[in-house]
């Protein structure tokens, strides 16, 4: 496995060509590729890569909230979907498979010690973030594990934020989400049922589903192939969003401004109430994402 690991990022190159690149401001996945070098994540053109703004694609990293929460008061003072994509994380290392060089394992952290003063403020817990993206040739896993080293509980929600890259939006369906019950942000918060096998998106969506049966994969359908499969570990819920035209004209970092039609957010997380975790104790939440 061919490593690269500079001043601002780790790119990982599987022998068999696969790839993965990873920024180390929000230890955000900012590309993912094929071996023919397909790439498979949607990234703004405009997305600054600087530090300076949370990455406009990719897979940014929500804790420990999401969105905003102006009545929880432990996370109200932190800026929308916290601070961790905006962070720079420390490069850990990396592990290849035992068999050789079919998958590599790359991680990543962050912990209380290395915020700034002024995000300390803002939360002012002791915890430790492990995150580990694992490429092998058909799949990307990506994992974190958060630890509360201090002495008092703490509560927290996480998301993992991943943009994918798709060809079509009005040819694109979400599927594995029968049944489910969900929040619908663009209708005023409230509760609905989930009643079509394959979601198709037809204008803004941004809905918060929990799916009945957690173990089983959520689906990308392209046309009549699935082209990515999900599943998730110890992550309840899965957020689909997409901004269609009006709302991605209002994100500065959104481009091209019809881009909306080649990505599509499917993003796994905990983020209905909140995780309660101990002093002392560890949660692990993950997603595997299969390329179909
Ligand atoms: C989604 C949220 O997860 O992220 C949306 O459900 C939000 O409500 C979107 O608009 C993008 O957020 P941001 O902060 O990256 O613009």
């Amino acid at each position: 496995v061919n490593i690269s690991h500079g001043n601002q990022r780790v790119t990982a190159v599987l022998p068999t060509g696969e790839s993965v690149e990873i920024l180390l401001h929000g230890a955000t996945v900012i590309s993912w590729k094929a071996a023919d070098d397909t790439e498979k994540l949607w990234v703004s053109n405009a997305a600054k890569l600087d530090g300076s703004k949370p990455v406009r694609g990719g897979i940014p990293l929500v804790f420990p909230v999401f969105g905003t929460a102006p009545d929880h008061a432990a996370t109200s003072k932190l800026p929308q979907h916290g601070f961790a994509r905006s962070s720079r994380w420390e490069f850990l290392g990396k592990s290849t498979s035992e068999s050789g060089d079919a998958s590599v394992k790359l991680d990543f952290g962050l912990s209380s010690a290395s915020l700034s003063d002024e995000v300390k403020a803002l939360w002012p817990y002791d915890f430790n973030l492990l995150y580990s993206v694992t490429l092998d040739a058909k799949t990307l896993t990506t994992s974190m594990v958060v630890t509360n080293q201090g002495n008092e509980p703490f509560e927290f929600q996480m998301l993992l934020h991943t943009y994918f890259k798709i060809k079509d939006i009005s040819s694109t369906t979400v599927t594995g989400l029968e049944g489910a019950s969900y929040v619908d942000k663009v209708d005023n918060a409230s509760v609905k049922t989930e009643s079509a096998s394959e979601v198709s998106i037809t204008g803004e969506t941004d809905r918060i589903y929990t799916p009945v049966k957690k173990e089983e994969p959520i689906a990308i359908v392209e046309g009549s192939s699935k082209t990515f499969n999900i599943s998730r570990d110890n992550l309840e819920d899965t957020v689909v969003w997409n901004p269609w035209t009006e709302k991605a004209a209002g994100i500065g970092d959104f481009a091209p401004k019809d881009g909306y039609k080649n990505m599509i957010c499917v993003e796994a997380g905990s983020v209905q109430g909140w995780v309660n975790l101990e002093n002392g104790d560890q949660f692990e939440g993950a997603q595997t994402i299969t390329s179909l």
